[in-house]
């Protein structure tokens, strides 16, 4: 791809042209960038480029006569190439990835004018000009901003200018789609985590949940996109279904945060409990239906040190039950086996309020299970759910614990056989 940027200020699109990863590859022979210097075409001895506009007013437009000759000197050189002549201009088709592509596919030489001051003479565009293009609805002092927006817009997509055909047609814009978000390292910076589903290294998730926020955030920053977007296949029709539904959900505005529950929150910790029956009612789990858990057994984990609370700025927002002691059941696993030699802690009594499901809350309780089970000195937690609870086995799947085999609840009242699940956490980076 040729470039050829007429401009009365060549140092100063050159000096950002020639920079990173576009100066590169122009310096490989990828490319081939000139900025051309209008005012050494001009045929008057003052160099003159400009002059008062026909019929009054403020400010100069610019000769044609310079603005030709410079052209047809460029085209001198240009025999056999598929050349455009672009004029930069407020007036023109508001610029997008979709004519970058065009551009970039449909010709190997660009001719991109820079106009000045009031603009250029207009028998200049009739005349030579195949197109004029706009960086946005605003008035820019010159055409050199855009030219080089044009410029390394276009080249990017040249082959051998990226790495790989994938860093740009992931990218915002190619499908219709914004990209989804980026994290680096470290894991948790100023208390906010990358989301778990990338450190976890299952690569099919990982599509899945980008394009998923590609859908999200493309709905929510540019609605005028979103509509035209059309689902490629049966994924996208899946995920723009789960996107409609958690728009409908909570929105975490506030700080999270875990704490030792006290007996004031037994109250809160109670309506949370009757939301959880409730939800446990809908999926057929008889888990819970009865009396179990009582404020009375709230109150003795609080006693037992043993209660934990996660908040959404103030408010409770769920209750986590983590124990330090053996869990005598557990010894009758079947169908499996637990990881040997590790001490454990085991999550009990887990709930969270009806108005927080669906969103992070649920995630980050778990994450606080393994903040403490951490401040224990221990890596190890275990915990059991209903076979029919899938809320649960999702949000334990989601969250890295491995299936380990079936036991035996005592004393529960109910159907007994729970499925065992364990989390063995990694050492932090
Ligand atoms: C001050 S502007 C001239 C604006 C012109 N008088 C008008 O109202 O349409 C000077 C030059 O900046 C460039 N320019 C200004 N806004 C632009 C935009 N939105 N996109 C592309 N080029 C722009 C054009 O090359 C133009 O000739």
């Amino acid at each position: 791809m040729r470039i050829d940027i007429m401009t009365l200020f060549p140092d100063t699109v050159n000096a950002v042209l020639h920079e990173s990863i576009i100066g590169r590859a122009a310096a490989k022979g990828i490319l081939e960038i000139n900025c051309v210097q209008i005012r050494d075409f001009t045929d008057n001895k003052q160099n003159q480029v400009d002059d008062y506009p026909y019929g009054g007013g403020y400010g100069c437009v610019m000769y044609a006569q310079p603005l030709k000759a410079c052209l047809d000197n460029i085209m001198s050189t240009a025999q056999g190439k598929r050349s455009r002549v672009i004029y930069m201009s407020p007036q023109g088709k508001p610029y997008n990835q979709e004519t970058a592509k065009r551009l970039k596919n449909d010709y190997d030489h660009l001719v991109l004018v820079c106009g000045h001051y009031e603009g250029i003479d207009e028998r200049f565009i009739e005349a030579c000009v195949d197109e004029e293009i706009s960086l946005g609805d605003f008035v820019l002092t010159g055409g050199e901003i855009a030219a080089m927006a044009v410029a390394d817009s276009v080249c990017r997509l040249v082959p051998g200018v990226l790495a790989d055909e994938e860093c740009y047609t992931g990218e915002s814009h190619w499908d219709g789609l914004l990209e989804y978000p980026q994290y680096t390292r470290p894991e948790v910076w100023e208390g906010r985590r990358v989301p778990e589903v990338l450190t976890q290294g299952d690569h099919a998730k990982i599509v899945r949940w980008r394009r998923k926020q590609q859908l999200k955030r493309t709905k929510e920053k540019r609605p005028d996109m979103f509509k035209k977007f059309k689902p490629q296949n049966d994924t996208d029709k899946k995920l723009l279904k789960e996107v409609e539904k958690d728009a409908k959900r909570m929105t975490l505005t506030k700080e999270l945060s875990w704490r030792k529950a006290v007996n004031e929150d037994v109250q809160r910790i109670m309506e949370i409990v009757a939301d959880a029956k409730a939800s446990l009612a809908k999926y057929n789990v008889d888990q819970w239906q009865g009396p179990y858990p009582t404020a009375e057994r709230f109150e003795e984990d609080i006693r037992l040190d043993q209660c934990y609370v996660v908040c959404h700025g103030e408010e409770v927002a769920g209750v986590l039950v983590l124990s330090l002691l053996e869990e005598p059941c557990y010894d009758g696993i079947t169908d499996g086996k637990w990881t040997e030699g590790m001490e454990y802690t085991v999550i009990h009594r887990s709930a969270i309020g009806k108005d927080y499901r669906g969103t992070e809350m649920a995630a980050y309780m778990m994450r606080a299970a393994e903040e403490i089970t951490r401040n224990a000195g221990r890596r190890c937690i275990r915990v059991d759910t209903h076979r029919k609870n899938k809320p649960m086995l999702n949000l334990l799947k989601d969250s890295g614990y491995r299936y380990r085999g079936n036991i035996l609840v005592e004393e529960c009242g109910h159907d007994p056989h729970r499925q065992a699940f364990e989390k063995i956490l990694k050492d932090k980076k």
